[in-house]
């Protein structure tokens, strides 16, 4: 392995940033040298890609965002541009190639595993929606972010004595939501996962009330339904004052956690060395303190398990 290239493709996510410096530090350290390639596979399709030293990752571990950029290119899909990729991949010298993303990167990683370019994936999305690994890297930083916004929605909720509704992202996966709902002591959380009615919502909402409680939080994943549109119902059938936020894009930047830029680094890291060793077409991914790595066809077609305790628990505490 002489030459190693890594990309981020997708949507950003906190943490990518030290995954990027760990591949660029440890590489070097083994004497391998790294291309960055900008903006995901567009960067490939285009062939834009710088040679990465010591300095380009300098002070980035605790930036959010990613220092590479980050695109979702409809090019690379296609069969001319896959072509253009796998051309400038020779152009460029790479050996092999580290792709930090979401389940669209890994796609996009195993056709290039097909057509002889080996890769090691790294999961970088604050989704959280990858199935074989228990965490992905910037889930636990957007969480954070959500409960920052939980908790100034709660104050306001509370003086007014309202419902606030709280959209948050994820895609079609409810992690998001679920964890902020359970960390953010929410009266309910609405998933993809499970089906919701909403006179039982608005139910829970008056049992609430009808104990002392001055508001209700609701933590809605964008998967399960608009937060518009629920709130204006919520009111209607309650008769309560209910009021919504859509925290978007937030969500996805701003300092990484320690445990992102944790693991992070340790994937970083762990990529180059299963690339120096031979060994790709992997994965790699978090389960407890421990970081693994599987075949990436596999990890594809796994399907993800809904964490049914931390639903039911949720659902116990907010009684
Ligand atoms: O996958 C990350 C994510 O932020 C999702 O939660 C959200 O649905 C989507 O990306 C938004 O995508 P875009 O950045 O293309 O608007």
């Amino acid at each position: 392995m002489k030459k190693i290239g890594v990309l981020t493709s997708g949507g950003d996510a906190p943490g990518m940033n030290a995954a990027i410096r760990a591949v660029v530090r440890f590489a070097i350290f083994n004497n391998i040298n790294v291309v960055g390639i900008k903006n995901g596979f567009r960067g490939l399709v285009e062939g834009d890609g710088i040679e990465m030293n010591l300095s380009s990752v300098a002070d980035i571990i605790h930036r959010g965002g990613t220092v590479l950029g980050s695109a979702r290119s409809k090019e690379f899909q296609q069969e001319d541009g896959f072509k253009k990729a796998l051309n400038n991949i020779k152009y460029l010298g790479i050996d092999g190639l580290v792709t930090i993303g979401g389940d669209g990167t890994f796609k996009g990683a195993l056709e290039l595993g097909k057509a002889g370019v080996p890769t090691i994936g790294i999961p970088g999305t604050i989704d959280n929606d990858l199935p074989y690994t228990q965490y992905t890297l910037g889930f636990f930083t957007a969480l954070t972010t959500v409960l920052e916004s939980v908790e100034k929605i709660r104050d306001t909720s509370s003086s007014h004595g309202r419902t606030n509704v709280i959209q948050v992202m994820g895609r079609n996966c409810g992690d998001i939501a679920l964890y902020a709902g359970l960390a953010g002591g929410a009266e309910m959380v609405i998933i993809p996962e499970v089906e919701y009615n909403i006179d039982e919502v608005c139910d829970k909402i008056m049992q609430g009330r009808a104990r002392g409680k001055k508001h209700s939080i609701i933590i809605l994943a964008e998967g399960a339904g608009d937060a518009k549109n629920i709130s204006e119902i919520i009111e209607k059938k309650t008769g309560v004052g209910t009021r919504y936020s859509v925290l978007g894009y937030t969500q996805r930047g701003g300092t990484p956690s320690a445990f992102d830029r944790l693991i992070g680094s340790q994937m970083g890291a762990k990529a180059v060395e299963l690339l120096n060793n031979s060994i790709s077409n992997r994965v790699l991914g978090v389960n407890g303190n421990e970081i693994f790595h599987m075949d990436i066809t596999e990890a594809l077609s796994m399907k993800k398990q809904f964490d049914e305790n931390t639903y039911e628990l949720t659902k116990i505490l907010s009684i």
